[in-house]
């Protein structure tokens, strides 16, 4: 069997050509209106509910994209990541070196996205000597070994289609014992089988939050507002699903728990890669990278 035949006939390339086209229009459409220029995030968002969290920055009531942003804080949680080299995976319009840059006093912070317009908007908005980006694979990704203290991917590898080349490259490219600080949407049915497969590359699971609750509340609260930024002229659908309205597929397949969303913090400890064999490896193509582009 090969990659293709769990992809549902696509082949890995042409999900990444989708998806490249996708994001590529979603944030062409952004530059032009009004929004655009503060258009930071494309994440769900996080709000509080009753279970503990996890970050100790205290933002202010009133704040632009507070949840996009509070979704970001809750990842780094209390790790330490100061004076670190960090490499953001999926970095979109560059939401998470903005706020990583702003509320912690990082060396170097390199965003990577595989979206042309997505790395021109963040070039231009964002780029200096401590922030730079990067057009790029997170499958192959253009580093020497062992060089971040820390990596960040939210709500990116959902997108992937062989994923399972994302956790090795992510490996590779950390040095022992930094950190893999981790948010995305997962299908329930594969959660313990991404676990092991992440466990036998080397990674130590330090935290595992499901976090499907407080996305749920982010999307009651902002979806309808973010459609507003998306020209009307969008398959309604598509763009409903994008946003995550409450009724979408995404959404309520959230709530039915279908998916969870979640939180993860791995430290890179000697790796078992080895004993992965070639059935659980290429049983790795992500079928939710195929679920979600059919809804797109
Ligand atoms: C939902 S957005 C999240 C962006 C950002 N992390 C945030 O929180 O705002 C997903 C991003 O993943 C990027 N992406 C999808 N597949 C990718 C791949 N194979 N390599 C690198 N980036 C990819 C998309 O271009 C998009 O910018």
């Amino acid at each position: 069997m090969d990659s293709k035949h769990h992809l549902n006939n696509y082949s890995v390339e042409q999900v990444k050509n989708k998806y490249k086209q996708i994001y590529d229009l979603i944030n062409s459409d952004l530059s032009s209106n009004i929004f655009g220029n503060y258009s930071f995030f494309l994440n769900y968002g996080y709000i509080a509910d009753h279970n503990p969290q996890y970050s100790n920055v205290e933002l202010p009531k009133q704040e632009l994209n507070k949840s996009s942003i509070k979704l970001i804080l809750e990842v780094i949680g209390d790790c330490d990541i100061r004076d670190g080299e960090i490499l953001d995976i999926g970095c979109g319009r560059g939401g998470t070196s903005f706020t990583i840059n702003k509320y912690f006093g990082v060396k170097r912070i390199i965003g990577l996205d595989q979206s042309s317009n997505a790395i021109s908007f963040c070039k231009q908005k964002f780029e200096n000597y401590r922030l730079q980006f990067l057009e790029g694979d997170a499958e192959n990704l253009p580093f020497s070994n062992n060089l971040f203290d820390i990596i960040t991917n939210i709500e990116s590898s959902c997108n992937y289609p062989h994923i399972l080349n994302f956790y090795t490259e992510v490996y590779r490219v950390l040095r022992m014992g930094g950190y893999f600080l981790y948010s995305d949407i997962f299908l329930a049915e594969s959660m313990d089988h991404t676990l092991n497969v992440l466990d036998k590359i080397g990674f130590v699971l330090e935290i595992d939050r499901d976090i499907t609750n407080n996305v749920l509340l982010s999307m009651n609260e902002s979806a309808a507002r973010h459609l507003a930024a998306y020209s009307k002229d969008k398959n309604e659908k598509m763009l409903n699903n994008f946003v995550a309205l409450p009724g979408s597929k995404i959404y309520e397949d959230l709530k039915n728990r279908k998916m969870l969303y979640k939180i993860f913090r791995f430290r890179k400890e000697h790796g078992k890669i080895q004993s992965l064999n070639q059935e659980q490896a290429l049983n790795y193509s992500n079928s939710l990278a195929i679920e979600i582009l059919n809804h797109s």
